[in-house]
Parts: C-alpha cells; sequence; structure tokens
C-alpha cells in the first residue's frame, strides 16, 4: 500500500523536474486516473497544465456535460472529436486495431492541441496493470500500446505508472478529490468503442450507450460493483410487437476486483437481471435478447475486446 502523502510529494516534485518550464497538456476523461494526475500538475505547474478533453463520440451518456461542470474552473479545453473518431474506425473490426486506432487519433488531436496551446509535453494517467497487460501482450491499452511511435512530445510524464487502482483512490482522497470522482467505476479510454464487438457504427454506439446507462442505474448504487456495464455481442432473432425481429443482443457483465488483473461475476438476485433484461428491450427499440456473462477473469476479459 502507498503511502499518500509521501507519494503526492514525490510526485509533485517529478512533475515539475519532468516539465521544466514547458507546457504540458493532458487528457482528463473525468475517471480518477485523469483526475488524480490532474490534480497532482495543478499542484506542481498550475496554469502551465492544459487539461483537454476529448469528447470521442464514444463516451457514456451524459459524460461530457458532467465533466464540463466537475471541471469548469480549471481551464479545461473541451474539442468535439467524434466525427474524426468514427471516421478513423470505418471498416475496422479487429479489437487491436481499433485500440491502434483510435490511440493514433487521441495522439494526433493532442499534438494538435499542442502546437496550438504551445505545449510539448505530454502528461498520461497510465497506472501500473496497464503497462502489465499492454507489455505480456494480453491487449494493447490504448495510452500504452496504441500509441504511435512518432510522437512529437518532447517527453511523456506517467506518475501514476507504478500505482494500481485502488492506491490511486487512495491518492485521490489524499488530493481531496469530490468521493464521485474517487469512487468512481473505471471506464476504458477507448470507451464504448471496445463494448461493440466488430465495426464501430454511430447507431451501435447509441444503443450501447442506452445500454450502459441503464445497467449502472440499476446496478451501481444497490450493489456497488467493481464495474459494471453493457455490450453489443451480436444479433439473433427475436419478437417484438407480434414481429419477428433481427434484434440486438446485450450481453451485461458486473464484477468484483482489487485491480482488474483478475475479477469474478457478481451474483446479483434474479430479479435484478429480469427488470434490467425488461427495461433494455423495452427502452432501446433494437435490443431483442440480454444475456448475463458469468465467466470469471480469467478465462475471460473484463471487457468483450
Ligand atoms: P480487461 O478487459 O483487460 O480490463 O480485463 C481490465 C480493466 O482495464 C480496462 N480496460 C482498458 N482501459 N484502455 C484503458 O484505459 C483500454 O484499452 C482498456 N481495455 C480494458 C477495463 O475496463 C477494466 O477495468
Amino acid at each position: 500500500m502507498v503511502n499518500v502523502e509521501r507519494f503526492i510529494d514525490e510526485a509533485v516534485r517529478k512533475i515539475q523536474q519532468a516539465a521544466g518550464v514547458e507546457k504540458v497538456v493532458m487528457a482528463l476523461s473525468g475517471g480518477v486516473d485523469s483526475s488524480v494526475c490532474a490534480a497532482l500538475a495543478a499542484r506542481a505547474i498550475g496554469d502551465a497544465l492544459i487539461p483537454i478533453y476529448v469528447d470521442t463520440g464514444l463516451m457514456r451518456k451524459g459524460e461530457t456535460e458532467r465533466i464540463r461542470s466537475l471541471f469548469a474552473d480549471v481551464g479545461l479545453l473541451v474539442v468535439d472529436a467524434s466525427d474524426e473518431f468514427f471516421r478513423a474506425l470505418e471498416g475496422i473490426t479487429d479489437p487491436e486495431e481499433k485500440r491502434k486506432a483510435i490511440g493514433e487519433k487521441f495522439i494526433r488531436i493532442f499534438e494538435r492541441e499542442a502546437k496550438r496551446t504551445g505545449a510539448t509535453m505530454l502528461l498520461q494517467g497510465t497506472i501500473y496493470p496497464d503497462r502489465i497487460e499492454s507489455e505480456g501482450g494480453i491487449k494493447s491499452h490504448h495510452n500504452v500500446g496504441g500509441m504511435p511511435l512518432d510522437i512529437e512530445f518532447k517527453g511523456v510524464i506517467e506518475p501514476l505508472a507504478d500505482l494500481y487502482k485502488d492506491e490511486v483512490r487512495d491518492v485521490a482522497g489524499g488530493l481531496g478529490l469530490p468521493a464521485e470522482i474517487q469512487h468512481r467505476m473505471p471506464f476504458p479510454g477507448p470507451g464504448l468503442a471496445v463494448r461493440v464487438l466488430g465495426e464501430v457504427t454511430r447507431e451501435k454506439i447509441a444503443i450501447v450507450r442506452e445500454a450502459n446507462a441503464i445497467v449502472e442505474e440499476c446496478l451501481v448504487e444497490k450493489f456497488h460493483p467493481w464495474q459494471c456495464f453493457a455490450a453489443l455481442i451480436g444479433l439473433g432473432t427475436g419478437v417484438k410487437g407480434d414481429v419477428r425481429l433481427h434484434g440486438w443482443i446485450v450481453a451485461v457483465r458486473a464484477v468484483q476486483s482489487r485491480d482488474g488483473m483478475t475479477a469474478d461475476p457478481l451474483l446479483l438476485p434474479y430479479e435484478t437481471l429480469s427488470q434490467m433484461a425488461t427495461r433494455i428491450t423495452a427502452e432501446i427499440p433494437g435490443v431483442s435478447r440480454v444475456v448475463y456473462d458469468v465467466t470469471p477473469k480469467p478465462p475471460a476479459t473484463i471487457e468483450y475486446e
């Protein structure tokens, strides 16, 4: 377990050393990792930090508005890049290709914003499990293995690179961040793109966004899962309003975990599962079937891609 006060002091010093007199851009997603990074960097370098929220079009329901209001006072730059992301993802079906395309887009947007703002350094909230899983070849998390090699920054600063998620949450507490941020479920950098199997389209993302919102509403406050979400896993035959429907199959996943390296499915009451299935199929027109995933990690990963 990390000594929070010492970690904060050392991280602030390291960020100051690494940044020098340069301006630093960072991706602020509003998750605990990037929020902690931003708070550390704001302490370390003040106005030289330029936090940027990229609306990829792949975010959760209401997320952009939420981030805007949460970080209204820190000079947050909001970049609407959803058209660019959907275009970059056209025709891509392979999960690793998706991650690479998203990582590449992110970096290019950051290079662009860095040029515009005169920043030369990039700050990232990469944590220890991201590195392990990318180095181990399990999958390239978009903020590590997916990063293009011809990156134009003078340097990359990763103050959380040795921490596990629960340690990051402790640091968030030490920094006095709101409980909403400290306890937020993890959300993958590539966003909802890894929660639709195969090609990413606006239609699929709109459906999975609604399904994710319903799953969170049904489970977060009542069961406090480490992570829960919905994924679109394919098409199947169904019947809605007496008409046969080739509809989407939504998989619901809810897990307990310490650090995301291993995970166990949450044992949910049948009534809760049934309510979720009813809401998802009733509220989302194109969905005809809902299944609950009871596979631990390993062998399954938490996300579907
Ligand atoms: P997996 O699916 O690898 O997920 O069992 C472990 C944890 O990591 C999150 N995850 C990601 N986070 N970029 C991220 O920043 C990614 O590409 C990525 N893939 C998975 C996942 O949501 C879970 O919390």
